[in-house]
């Protein structure tokens, strides 16, 4: 099995777990409110902009696209200052991100949460509660999104790693989607 259709495999029930988050349920069907809205964005901006911090800091050899700057500017939209972000709690529980095979996983969960993306987007497109310079990380970087996944998925496929690389691989991968699940629940968020 390659790479990829073992990081699809083995996350796919942790997919579909986060679809159940409340908070994103809301988000994908577009009943969400701007109160909620603003909530969300500043926790997926604590959890990605450190993730994004800990990918940049190796090599992954795989080309992608860095979202976080998309959460920022939308915080800004939303009327947070610069100072209001910088104090927005990051994420403690990242995984540790320490060999490209970690960062692969984790890429992997970063990168393919743009196909759900693609579809919030509509959804907050048609309800028209979140105003579009709100919501610029939904929005595609690219107006043909399956073949950047194509792209990506084959690129995915050509690292040569190792039988223990892809178990770690699968361990960052599925520790991504937990801990991204666990943070959007906690209480004290
Ligand atoms: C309610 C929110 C979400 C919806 C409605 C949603 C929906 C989707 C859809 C429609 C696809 C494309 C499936 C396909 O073409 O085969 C997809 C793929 C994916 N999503 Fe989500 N998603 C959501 C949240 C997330 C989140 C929060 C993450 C992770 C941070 C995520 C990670 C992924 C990944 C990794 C893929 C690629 C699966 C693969 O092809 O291997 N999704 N999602």
């Amino acid at each position: 099995m390659s790479l990829y259709q073992t990081l699809n495999e083995k996350t796919s029930a942790l997919h579909d777990t986060i679809e159940t988050v409340p908070v994103l349920t809301e988000l994908s069907k577009g009943t969400i409110c701007l109160e909620q809205y603003k909530q969300l964005t500043s926790l997926f901006y604590g959890f990605w902009q450190p993730a994004e911090r800990m990918l940049k800091s190796i090599d992954l050899s795989i080309p992608w696209v860095s979202r976080a700057h998309h959460l920022h500017h939308d915080l800004i939209k939303l009327g947070y200052s610069e100072d209001d972000i910088c104090g927005i709690s990051q994420c403690m529980l990242l995984p540790d991100i320490t060999t490209a095979a970690q960062g692969v996983g984790m890429l992997y969960v970063y990168q393919g949460s743009q196909m759900g993306g693609a579809l919030i987007n509509k959804a907050l497109s048609n309800a028209n509660v979140i105003p579009e310079e709100c919501r610029t990380f939904y929005i595609p970087h690219t107006s043909n999104l399956a073949q950047y996944w194509n792209e990506f998925t084959h690129a995915l496929n050509l690292a040569s790693f190792s039988e223990t690389e892809i178990t770690q691989a699968v361990s960052s991968a599925r520790e991504t989607f937990l801990t991204l699940t666990c943070w959007l629940m906690l209480p004290t968020n």
